[in-house]
């Protein structure tokens, strides 16, 4: 049912009867997960947030498929990824005390996230706007947010978390934020993903003139 091929220069499966494809490490994925329900129910076309939320539910409340994949790195936060289509893509989270993602959009992306384990502590804004809106997300909790969302999402401890998040279409890139001397967010610079994490080691990459985002300079 599934083979290896390569995406992008990856490793990654395809599955030849749903033509659904992930590119995270094939080896690490039960078969389980790769035929649950939720991944291969999914639409040929981009999510609405809604629907990336049903889609982080119905895989957290399948935990047999997923626990023994879960890790805790207090040095690296950890993730790996569940799902990828040209469509939309997964990622397992596990958060240590004390990580967090810095303030953040997801390049024009929507998405959802589950918390599976544990509590997220979740800081929420928008861009130009100095109103940040804290709430705090238990186990259980499920949070969908649209393309213009912009937060910092991190584990406040003292206890480990796990989460689940769905992002539609896949992260682009993404946006970080800082605030200026009155509070307002401003967009700063970009940096490639590859998955739910900046990649810090590569430069980061200036805004995109014409989007709106040079306005977010002012
Ligand atoms: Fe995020």
């Amino acid at each position: 049912m599934w083979e290896r091929i390569l995406v992008d220069g990856r490793a990654g499966l395809l599955m030849t009867e749903g033509l659904r494809m992930t590119r995270t490490n094939p080896v690490t994925l039960p078969p389980e997960m790769l035929r649950h329900p939720s991944m291969v129910s999914l639409p040929d076309r981009c999510l609405r947030p809604a629907e990336t939320a049903a889609l982080v539910a119905g895989l957290a409340a399948d935990i047999a498929v997923w626990a023994s994949l879960v890790r805790h790195d207090p040095v690296n936060r950890w993730h790996t990824r569940l799902l990828w289509t040209p469509f939309a893509e997964v990622y397992l989270l596990g958060w240590t005390a004390d990580q967090d993602t810095r303030m953040h959009d997801h390049g024009g992306s929507v998405g959802a996230f589950a918390v599976t384990e544990g509590r997220l502590i979740e800081e929420r804004g928008r861009a130009r706007s100095a109103v940040i809106d804290r709430c705090e997300h238990l186990t259980g909790s499920v949070v969908p947010f649209d393309a213009r969302h912009v937060h910092n999402l991190g584990n406040a401890g003292p206890d480990p978390a796990t989460s689940i998040h769905a992002y539609s279409p896949p992260l682009p890139f993404m946006r970080f934020y800082e605030p200026d001397a009155q509070g307002r967010l401003h967009a700063t610079h970009r940096r490639p993903v590859d998955g739910p994490e900046p990649d810090d080691s590569v430069a980061p990459l200036p805004l995109l003139a014409g989007t709106g985002q040079q306005g977010a300079h002012r």
